[in-house]
């Protein structure tokens, strides 16, 4: 599984990072990122589901591999 977040479609929300800080990070202008590859270890998958389904601009897509 992979998280992807457009950075185009986020508005600086914020409850990616604060949902799913394992997964997602916060710039300097509060806009989220994702950390790393975006890979979600095992264990992690539901902090995935639940950042992409809070994120108020649907920013954020699950990638089911
Ligand atoms: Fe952006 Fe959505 Fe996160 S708007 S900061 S991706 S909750």
């Amino acid at each position: 599984m992979k998280v992807q977040l457009d950075s185009a479609t986020c508005q600086g929300h914020g409850r990616c990072y604060d949902l799913a800080p394992d997964l997602f990070g916060e710039d300097e202008e509060g806009y989220g990122t994702v950390l790393g590859t975006g890979e979600v270890l095992p264990g992690a998958e539901q902090h995935a589901r639940l950042a992409a389904a809070n994120c108020p601009e649907r920013a954020i897509n699950v990638l089911e591999e």
